[in-house]
């Protein structure tokens, strides 16, 4: 069984990305599977070429620092031989149809921060290149957020279709949800959840934040002026929230960790000191990757030249089939 998925760099990994996917990854993975750096989807909205170069080196960096086996983690791009082929077949299975009705695409074309630039057809694609992503390591599972489940869903239809029309090529892959409570929200607003491209960052914890800033940024989160130290997410988001990253880090229900404090700043101490160990070896880690540039070349050619070994045979059959090969 193979699991993959990806995660884009579009932004500096938060603690909600760690918590939320990254570990679980990490905690998960199997030899099998695989994780990579999804660098084209960045391009899909205006952005700074040196700055996703970066970004890139430091996430693939990160994911490595978090445990995940660094033979199954690759750069999306590394692919891009295989990818460029495989997505236009899908393209073509693809209904125009179909591509317009994904939410994100919807919702991103019409995000009024992108105002005044023009909406990319690279943006309006992108699921199809996902599917792609998907397709040809013919991944069985692949974990993601409930905003991604329609693209991977997508996945399956192109699979099946291209299947049923020109052969047998794909796996068709189901995507796995995580718990609910997963989701981590700002901590400066409880009402949105806590999202790499931000334009405010005061209530994102950063993965690489020094110590003393992740301190600062808990300090500062908003909770309510009832003075009630229990778990109720509808009344209390902001200390709901603080106790689902407590409870994360501790591998605790945040019920469980709620017993014991007797104000809101004991919360806060005790969140900001259980981030800032939960990420300690993670952004040492990481600095060392980054501080060692040709470590980190090796290790990205050793999971792209694995991911590129494992799709070669599936792209071949794919491109015979649809009779350009
Ligand atoms: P994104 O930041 O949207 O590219 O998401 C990358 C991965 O991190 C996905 O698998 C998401 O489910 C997960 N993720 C993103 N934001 C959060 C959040 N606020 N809480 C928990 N998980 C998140
Ligand atoms: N689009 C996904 C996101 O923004 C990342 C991604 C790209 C992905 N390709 C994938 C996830 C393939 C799972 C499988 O979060």
């Amino acid at each position: 069984m193979t699991r993959l998925s990806g995660i884009t760099p579009s932004g500096p990994v938060h603690v909600g990305n760690y918590l939320g996917a990254i570990r679980r990854w990490a905690r998960e993975g199997d030899p099998a599977d695989l994780y990579f750096v999804s660098d084209l989807h960045a391009m899909t909205t205006p952005y700074h070429p040196q700055k996703l170069r970066g970004r890139t080196r430091e996430l693939l960096a990160i994911l490595i620092a978090a445990g995940i086996e660094p033979d199954t983690v690759f750069v999306q791009s590394d692919l891009l031989p295989q990818l460029g082929p495989l997505t236009w077949v899908l393209e073509c299975a693809c209904a125009f149809g179909e591509a317009a009705r994904m939410t994100q695409f919807k919702e991103k074309s019409a995000d009024r921060s992108h105002e005044g630039t023009p909406v990319r057809v690279g943006l309006f694609t992108y699921p199809v290149l996902m599917a792609a992503d998907i397709l040809l390591q013919g991944a069985d599972e692949v974990p993601v957020g409930d905003d991604q489940a329609q693209h991977v869903e997508l996945a399956r239809v192109l699979a099946r279709r291209f299947n049923g029309t020109y052969g047998e090529a794909f796996v068709v892959p189901r995507a796995v949800t995580p718990p609910a409570a997963a989701r981590v929200r700002d901590l400066a607003d409880a009402t949105r959840k806590m999202d790499k491209s931000a334009s405010d960052s005061a209530g994102v914890l950063f993965a690489l934040d020094e110590p003393d800033l992740l301190r600062r940024k808990v300090k500062r989160a908003v909770t309510d002026s009832l003075a009630r130290l229990e778990y109720r997410p509808d009344e209390q988001p902001g200390l709901a929230n603080l106790l689902e990253i407590l409870g994360a880090c501790l591998d605790k229900s945040p019920r469980e960790v709620v017993a014991g404090f007797s104000s809101y700043g004991e919360v806060k101490d005790a969140v900001a000191e259980a981030v800032i160990e939960e990420l300690r070896p993670i952004r040492e880690r990481t600095l060392e990757l980054l501080a060692d540039p040709t470590e980190l070349d090796r290790i990205r050619a050793v999971g792209g030249a694995r991911a590129t070994g494992r799709g070669s045979h599936r792209l071949t059959t794919v491109l015979r089939l649809a009779g350009v090969a």
